[in-house]
């Protein structure tokens, strides 16, 4: 058996002192996870195409140039490339980026339905400045509003991470959902009267960082800690889709598809996520 990262088709980057080999072309902020290093972020999704929309992976990238803070879902390693994820000037703008987006999104955690499983609250958590010196009046827009019958949007909540709109574009083929207005104005919306009326719309639930959209069947059913999961296979698609069916107090509550490499890379049907 070959090893996919030999010597001779690999390059070698330093990783906060630590020499790993990737392939040419890999992304850096998958290169560092693959090898143990986790970097935040908001946008980057392994399974479609990197936008840098959120700026939250910054890291210091020295290319042979110099250091200089990079967006490292947008870059691909080279030979010789050496990144600190830790130093001051990666820990500053990372806290730069969470004091930006946490400007306009809600602080109430404890009434948000992503509470406790939410990317954006663990990582404010894990690398956020503990304080913000926002004061003024954050955006608002009416809340929350059915966009189809199976997902809500919650546009104040929304941090424009490009993910919805990207998976709905790329991944199902039915870009219903987009960005729309410019600038502080920017919000993700279906247009009128064209519903997000997409047979895999449940997915873009299951892949919002934050309680942007959430799934009318699930809504306020429960807490994450209070669900038991069992790994499945899906059972209305004949694909043989992996699942984590999640129950309580015996009663099943939701299913997210799992990233099964050979079947259903995570994405699943509407018709197999709400079929129980
Ligand atoms: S609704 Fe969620 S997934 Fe879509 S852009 Fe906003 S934060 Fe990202
Ligand atoms: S994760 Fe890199 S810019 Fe969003």
């Amino acid at each position: 058996m070959t090893d996919v990262h030999d010597e001779v088709s690999t390059v070698t980057v330093t990783v906060n002192g630590r020499e790993i080999r990737a392939d040419p072309g890999e992304l850096l902020i998958d290169a560092c996870e693959r090898t143990g290093t986790y970097i935040p972020r908001f946008c980057h999704h392994s399974r479609m195409n990197p936008v840098g929309m959120c700026r939250m992976c910054l890291v210091e990238v020295d290319a042979g140039r110099g250091p200089a803070l990079q967006p490292s879902c947008m870059v691909p390693v080279t030979d010789g490339m050496s990144v600190d994820t830790e130093s001051e000037a990666t820990k500053k703008a990372q806290e730069g980026v969470l004091e930006f987006l946490l400007i306009n999104h809600p602080l109430d955690c404890p009434v948000c339905d992503k509470g406790g499983e939410c990317p954006l609250q663990d990582q404010t958590m894990a690398y956020g400045p503990g304080e913000t010196r926002f004061v003024e009046e954050k955006r608002h827009f009416e809340k929350p509003i059915p966009i189809s019958d199976l997902v809500y949007l919650d546009r104040e909540r929304c941090i424009l991470c490009d993910r919805c709109t990207r998976f709905a574009d790329e991944v199902a083929g039915d870009p219903l959902i987009h960005f729309m207005d410019r600038g502080n104005n920017t919000q993700v919306n279906t247009f009128p009267d064209e519903p997000f009326a997409s047979y895999f719309s449940g997915n873009t639930v299951q892949i919002c960082p934050v309680g942007a959209l959430t799934a009318t069947p699930y809504r306020f059913k429960a807490r994450p800690w209070d669900l038991e999961e069992t790994v499945s296979t899906a059972w209305t698609d004949s694909m043989g889709s992996r699942i984590a069916v999640q129950s309580s107090r015996n009663r099943v509550l939701r299913l997210l598809g799992i990233d099964a490499d050979p079947v259903n890379w995570g994405w699943l049907s509407d018709k197999e996520r709400f079929s129980f």
